[in-house]
């Protein structure tokens, strides 16, 4: 049996870190706005993109095909997968209210976004990984998901996953203080 570090799963939990440390930054800034800072644009644009582009279209895509379908083959549709892909399908909405709001010069409702949709996305992301990723670790076959995540990592898209989390260091630390 794979010890639980070895399973490939851990790729998907190295990516929440990630995700997790932007949704303090959005947080972080998103305070200052509470506090009367003015908008910086530049930031929302940056951190918005990152949401778009890696948490949708890069780690949710990938967790749909290579995490949640194959736990679905063994156990067919159960509930608490059902809320993970209506709540991708809810952030795919959500996801861009910030930047919007920032790019209309609405401080308050750039913050009250921003709060709820990190807010929304950690939620999510504790569900994962209490539900999502001990079923993947037990029932999807360890090697075949490596290899499946190993040739997906040799295409475009994993070189554009790459410069996006170049991208995501830059949003951390953009955060002012
Ligand atoms: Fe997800
Ligand atoms: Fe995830």
């Amino acid at each position: 049996m794979t010890a639980p570090n070895d399973h490939p799963v851990a790729t998907f939990q190295a990516e929440h870190c990630l995700i997790l440390s932007v949704l303090d930054a959005i947080d972080r800034e998103a305070d200052l706005l509470d506090h009367g800072k003015t908008i910086d644009p530049d930031f929302w644009h940056s951190a918005c993109r990152f949401l778009v582009e890696y948490c949708h279209g890069w780690h949710e895509s990938r967790e749909e095909d290579l995490l949640i379908r194959p736990v679905e083959r063994v156990f067919g549709p159960l509930h608490a997968l059902k809320e993970v892909r209506e709540d991708h399908e809810r952030f795919e909405r959500m996801i861009q209210t910030p930047c919007d709001s920032a790019d209309a010069g609405d401080a308050v409702e750039t913050a009250a976004r921003a709060h709820e949709l990190a807010g929304q996305f950690r939620s999510h992301i504790h569900q994962e990984q209490a539900v999502l990723f001990p079923l993947a670790r037990e029932h999807v076959n360890a090697e075949e998901l490596r290899d499946a995540l190993a040739l997906v990592g040799e295409g475009p898209a994993a070189r554009r996953a790459h410069e996006l989390e170049d991208l995501a260091r830059t949003v951390i630390r953009s955060v002012r203080a």
